[in-house]
C-alpha cells in the first residue's frame, strides 16, 4: 500500500531547515568532542574505560607502538580519572594488610631491637632470603637457615613439617607457613603466615622471589596471529575442561604437558631462541618463562581452585612478563592488581563472548595499550600494597610480629 504523502507545504519546509541550522550551529558552538569509546564492548566488571576508537582490525604486532598511540589517544591522566576511585585507594580492604608492618607511629609497639629467625626442615623459601635485614624502627632482622648464624634464634620458622607441640616460656616463638589454597594451620604455631589478610602475617605471590635466576629479556613484539600462551603440566580435570573451552576459541600455544599443541615439551626455546639463558645449559622451564610469555598478547592463567585471596605466581608472572593475564581463581582478584591490567574471565556470559572480547582488543592496539596502562603511569591502586605484602618483604614483617610479641620472653606453657 502507498501511502498518500501531502506534498510539504513552504511552513514545513521552512521549519525543517530552521531545526537544521540550529543543530548545526549548536554543533559548532559546542565542538561535540569527537568520540573515543571504543567498539569493544569492555564489561562493565572490568572496567568503564570504553575506549572509543573507530571499528578497526588492526592485528599489530609492536608494543610499544601501540603504547605511543595509546598516549595520543588516551594518556595517563585520562586514565587516572577513569581510576579515580581505584587510584585513590578508597576502596575497602578485606584483601590485603593495610599498612603492612608497623607504621612509624607503632615503633613503641616493638619489644625487641634485633630479631633472629631460624628456618627449620624443608622449605620452598629460596635461600637467596638468608640476609640481616634493616628493618623500620631500627629493627634488625635475621632470617637464616643456619644454627651456626643464629643459635639461639627468638622464632623458629616451619612450612613443610610441624612445630613442636609445647612451647615453655624462654623457648622460641614456633612460626608455621603454608601458602597453599587450603591455609591450613598446624594447630602448634604462635604465628601463622599464609596469603590472606587475616592471617597474622600475610604473604602475596607477588614478589621477585617467587622467580628468582629467570631470564627477564622481553619481546617488545607480540604474535599477531597466535594470541595466547598456556602452559600447565598438573592436568587437573577442571582445569584442563575450561582450558580447552576457551582455547579452543583462540589461537594458542600450549607448552606445558596439558593440551599440548606444541609437538613436545619444551619447545619454547626452538620458537624463541632469544630465550635462552645459557646456550651450553640444559635449559629448565622456568628459565625462559617469562621471555617466551612476553611473546603473546595473552596468558591464560587458571588456578586450581577459585578460593578468596588465593592469587598465586600464575597471574603475576603474566604480568611481570608484559602480557595480559585471562585469569580464572580469586573472586576478589580486582583486589590484588592494578586497575585494568587483567580479564577477570569469570566475568563473562560465555567462553564465546570472552573469546570474541580477547579478539577485538588484539586488532586493537589503544584499547590493548590501556591493559598496560598502570606500569606506565604509576603503580596504582593497591598493587603497591599487593607487592609490599609479598615474600620479598616477609622477613622484616616477620620479625616485627616477633618483636612485638617480645620473643622468646612471651607467655607460653
Ligand atoms: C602477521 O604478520 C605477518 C608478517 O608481518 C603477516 O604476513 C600476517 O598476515 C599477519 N597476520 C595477521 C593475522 O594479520
Amino acid at each position: 500500500m502507498l501511502l498518500n504523502l501531502k506534498p510539504l507545504n513552504s511552513f514545513t519546509i521552512a521549519t525543517m531547515l530552521g531545526f537544521s541550522l540550529l543543530i548545526f550551529f549548536c554543533y559548532i558552538l559546542f565542538n561535540f568532542p569527537s568520540a573515543t569509546t571504543s567498539q569493544i564492548p569492555i564489561p562493565k566488571s572490568q572496567s568503564q574505560s570504553q575506549l572509543q576508537t573507530p571499528p578497526q582490525s588492526d592485528p599489530f604486532k609492536n608494543l610499544l607502538g601501540a603504547f605511543k598511540k595509546w598516549d595520543l589517544e588516551v594518556g595517563c591522566a585520562n586514565f587516572k580519572q577513569k581510576h579515580v576511585g581505584l587510584v585513590k585507594r578508597d576502596v575497602k580492604l578485606s584483601s590485603l594488610q593495610v599498612g603492612v608492618g608497623v607504621g612509624e607511629d607503632q615503633c613503641g609497639e616493638l619489644k625487641m631491637d634485633h630479631v633472629g629467625v631460624l628456618v627449620k626442615g624443608w622449605t620452598w623459601i629460596p635461600d637467596n632470603l638468608d640476609n640481616l635485614y634493616s628493618c623500620r624502627c631500627g629493627l634488625s632482622c635475621l632470617w637464616t637457615k643456619s644454627s651456626v648464624m643464629v643459635d639461639k634464634p627468638d622464632a623458629v620458622f616451619f612450612e613443610t613439617t610441624t612445630p613442636p607441640f609445647r612451647r615453655r616460656t624462654g623457648d622460641p616463638l614456633r612460626v608455621y607457613m603454608d601458602l597453599e589454597a587450603g591455609r591450613k594451620k598446624s594447630g602448634f604455631e604462635d604465628i601463622f603466615i599464609s596469603y590472606h589478610a587475616k592471617d597474622d602475617v600475610q604473604s602475596t605471590y607477588a614478589g621477585g622471589l617467587f622467580h628468582n635466576n629467570r631470564n627477564y629479556h622481553l619481546s617488545p613484539s607480540k604474535n599477531n596471529d597466535t594470541l595466547v600462551y598456556w602452559s600447565s603440566s598438573r592436568c587437573l580435570p577442571q582445569r584442563n575442561q575450561l582450558a580447552k573451552r576457551i582455547l579452543s576459541l583462540l589461537p594458542h600455544h600450549s607448552f606445558g604437558k596439558c593440551l599440548n599443541n606444541m609437538g613436545g615439551l619444551d619447545m619454547a626455546l626452538s620458537l624463541y631462541p632469544e630465550c635462552a639463558k645459557d646456550p651450553n645449559a640444559s635449559p629448565q622451564w622456568w628459565d625462559h618463562l617469562h621471555c617466551a610469555m612476553s611473546h603473546y598478547k595473552f596468558v591464560l592463567a587458571i588456578e586450581n581452585t577459585y578460593t578468596e585471596s588465593y592469587v598465586t605466581e600464575k597471574l603475576f608472572y603474566a604480568l611481570d612478563s608484559g602480557a595480559v593475564p585471562i585469569y580464572f581463581g580469586a573472586p576478589n582478584v580486582m583486589d590484588f592488581v592494578p586497575p585494568h591490567s587483567i580479564i577477570d574471565g569469570t566475568k563473562f556470559k560465555s567462553m564465546e563472548e570472552l573469546a570474541d572480547y580477547v579478539k577485538a582488543l588484539a586488532n586493537d592496539p589503544v584499547a590493548y595499550a590501556e591493559y598496560h596502562a598502570w606500569r606506565r603511569c604509576g603503580v596504582l591502586g593497591n598493587y603497591g600494597l599487593t607487592r609490599a605484602a609479598s615474600l620479598d618483604t616477609l622477613p622484616c614483617r616477620l620479625c616485627e610480629a616477633v618483636s612485638r610479641r617480645g620473643g622468646r620472653d612471651a607467655t607460653g606453657f
